[in-house]
């Protein structure tokens, strides 16, 4: 065979060789199919401690129960008792020492996350019940008038 037909061959086998070795450089030697096999095992083994070593930020609404089972009564009956309730106040894994407190956002930004008016309804989202912000008692704040433990005004 002539030479013009080897040359490119060439190049293709140090290409390969080059990938090769940067492989051998650049992948951890964890890194690979373990017992699971490629469907399951395909990763870097080590990550597995990293992860169990991550630490906790979440409880659920369960933990809160035991000191304010008089907003878990309440929440968990009502329309938003499907929504946790750190959700809302943010991560308690560590409360009551340290936040002592969790946090109370009274701001409309934290419910029209959820209730602004979808003008383009597309997804599940658009099920929850949406206002007009700029119309709907632009001043005040939601929870003046609204439980968010218990919004619904049906009542009233
Ligand atoms: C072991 C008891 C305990 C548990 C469990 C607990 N809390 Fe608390 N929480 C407290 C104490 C004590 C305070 C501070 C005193 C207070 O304001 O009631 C507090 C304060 C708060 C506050 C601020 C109240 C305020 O008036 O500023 C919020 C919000 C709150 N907790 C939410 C939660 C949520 C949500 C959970 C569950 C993820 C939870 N807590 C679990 C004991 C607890
Ligand atoms: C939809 C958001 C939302 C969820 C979910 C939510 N909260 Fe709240 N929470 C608020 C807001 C807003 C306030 C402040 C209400 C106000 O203006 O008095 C508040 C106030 C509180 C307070 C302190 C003030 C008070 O009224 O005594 C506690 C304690 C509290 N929430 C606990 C909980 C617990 C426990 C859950 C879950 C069972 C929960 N919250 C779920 C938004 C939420
Ligand atoms: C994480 C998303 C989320 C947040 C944040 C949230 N909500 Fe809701 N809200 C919902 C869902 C979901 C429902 C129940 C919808 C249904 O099934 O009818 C609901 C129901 C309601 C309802 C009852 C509507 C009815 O038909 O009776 C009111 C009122 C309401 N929310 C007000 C608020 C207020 C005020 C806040 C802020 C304190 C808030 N929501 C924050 C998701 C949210
Ligand atoms: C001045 C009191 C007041 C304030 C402040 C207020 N609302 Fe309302 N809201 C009402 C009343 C009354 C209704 C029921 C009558 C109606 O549909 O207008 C209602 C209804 C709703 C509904 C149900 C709409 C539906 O179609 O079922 C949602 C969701 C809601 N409000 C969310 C909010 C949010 C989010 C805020 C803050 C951005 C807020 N509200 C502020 C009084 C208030």
């Amino acid at each position: 065979m002539k030479s013009h037909v080897w040359r490119p061959l060439f190049v293709v086998i140090a290409l390969v060789l080059g990938i090769l070795l940067f492989r051998a450089f650049y992948v951890p030697e964890d890194f690979g199919a373990h017992d699971r096999g490629y469907t399951f095992g395909f990763h870097r083994l080590s990550n597995e401690q990293e992860w169990q070593a991550f630490p906790a930020k979440y409880r659920d609404s369960g933990y809160c129960n035991e000191c304010h089972d008089d907003k878990v009564e309440t929440w968990a009956i009502s329309a938003h008792g499907m929504i946790p309730c750190e959700n809302c106040h943010g991560a308690a894994f560590d409360h009551p020492e340290d936040p002592e407190k969790l946090k109370i956002d009274r701001s409309r930004d934290l419910c029209l996350r959820c209730h602004a008016q979808l003008y383009m309804p597309s997804s599940g989202r658009n099920d929850i019940p949406g206002i007009d912000a700029t119309q709907h008692n632009p001043e005040e704040s939601c929870s003046d008038c609204h439980d968010p433990h218990n919004p619904s005004l049906e009542e009233m």
